[in-house]
């Protein structure tokens, strides 16, 4: 089979990374890609359309990392060609593109989420504002890449927040617990769910500082109970792809609150860096799953899982989540794989110093062990071997995970 990854990201380095390692699988295509893909695969620039380089490069199928090509409408062009796709159509796409169409689909289908106002305007939102305590959380209707949403502790912060992310916007109520990121590949309707993950989306350690796209994940079985795990499918996964129809990779962000998992919001894809530890520890050929999934025959698949855990740590440029310096030389990555970490590409380009940097979050260390911890150090002695002027990574990536569940690992 030859696979065709559109996406130029860690998660899909990741993706590319571990498809390349299938039995079934003759060659991996990225388009665009990273220098990290082109050594699993084949890089393809991209002139047209998506679609017209699957035809190019003959893909029997083509996963979708990214959340802009979906939401454009890809996997509908491709069904209308009678190609293979593994993503959501543009109009389940919205689930992930909308805060307001999704906090309405929730309650529609009676999925638990915080209680919200949605408002069209800074005044209806201003208004909104009086109906919830504080600390509230105010985020922009649209496409984000994590970065709109305020969580305002006072009336002041929040009109500020309202001025700024708005016009339209969801006022929603602050829920507290774990936060665990729910991934399971859908066919229309059969779900099949990966191991939970954790995302660390706070720049800095003990989680401070803004919002990023995520600084780091790791993989442990134990960040749910089987019963915990039953609960999320029962009450948020099933019921929303039995009312859509969903086929592909659907993501809740979930906040694990006392009175149960409440969805803090969908995506409709992969997640980054969630996917980098993903991939690392599963053990099944993926391939032949994703083939069933874009088939609709996902039934008779199961996911496996190495024992133990695994750990992917960001390493991002100087000024990240804010604007970077592009164009920086890296060095290391070889010694860093030489140590037993897997590193996938985000942001890096092959320019006049060799590998240089070209984006916010640059590469993402990954490794497993038997247990949280040695998963811990191994992903943390590689981080230690690179190097790129302004480089900066949160050190605490999986602690919260020792201190929840203590050394071991998934049996
Ligand atoms: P979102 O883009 O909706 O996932 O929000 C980004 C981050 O803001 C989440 O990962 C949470 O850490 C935080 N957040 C969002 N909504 C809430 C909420 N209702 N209560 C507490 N924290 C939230
Ligand atoms: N890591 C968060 C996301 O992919 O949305």
């Amino acid at each position: 089979m030859r696979i065709l990854v559109i996406g130029s990201g860690g998660r899909e380095h990741a993706l590319a990374w571990k498809l390349s390692q299938s039995a079934e699988v003759k060659k991996v295509y990225a388009a665009p890609g990273n220098p990290g893909m082109a050594q699993c695969g084949e890089c393809v620039a991209v002139a047209g359309s998506f679609l017209e380089v699957a035809e190019k490069v003959k893909a029997d199928l083509t996963v979708v990392g990214p959340e802009a090509p979906l939401v454009a409408g890809v996997v509908d062009e491709f069904r209308g060609a009678g190609k293979l796709i593994v993503g959501p159509s543009a109009e389940d796409a919205r689930l992930e593109g909308s805060k307001i169409f999704a906090k309405d689909f929730f309650r529609r289908y009676g999925i638990p989420t915080a209680e919200f106002v949605a408002a069209d305007n800074h005044d209806e939102a201003r208004r909104a504002l009086g109906r919830f305590r504080f600390p509230v959380v105010i985020k922009a209707d649209g496409l984000a890449a994590g970065k709109g949403v305020v969580i305002a502790e006072d009336r002041a912060a929040a009109e500020r927040a309202v001025e700024e992310l708005g016009p339209r916007l969801v006022i929603e109520e602050y829920l507290e617990g774990e936060e665990v990121s729910f991934i399971a590949l859908c066919d229309g309707r059969d779900v099949l769910p990966f191991a939970p993950t954790q995302d660390h989306k706070r720049v800095n350690d003990g989680d401070t500082g803004p919002n990023t796209g995520g600084m780091g994940a790791y993989c442990d079985s134990r960040i749910l109970t089987e019963t915990e795990t039953e609960r999320v499918l029962d009450t948020v996964m099933r019921p929303a792809v039995e009312a859509t129809g969903f086929t592909g990779f659907l993501y809740a962000g979930l906040m694990m609150t006392a009175e149960g998992p409440k969805v803090l919001e969908f995506n409709v894809r992969l997640g980054d860096p969630e996917t980098q530890p993903l991939m690392h520890r599963m053990t099944t050929d993926f391939a032949p799953v994703l083939e069933s999934a874009a088939r609709g025959e996902l039934g008779r698949h199961r996911l496996e899982w190495r024992r133990g855990a695994s750990v992917c740590v960001v390493l991002a440029s100087g000024g990240y989540p804010g604007s970077v310096a592009t164009g920086v030389a890296i060095r290391g990555i070889a010694d860093a794989e030489a140590a037993g970490s897997t590193v996938f590409h985000a942001g890096t380009l092959v320019g006049a110093q060799g590998l240089e940097t070209a984006g916010g979050r640059v590469l993402g260390v990954t490794a497993a062990g038997d247990d949280l911890r040695s998963a811990i150090e191994k992903a943390y002695e590689g981080a230690g071997k690179i190097e790129f002027a302004g480089m900066h990574y949160r050190r605490d990536i999986g602690r919260k995970g020792l201190r929840r569940y203590g050394v071991g690992g998934t049996g």
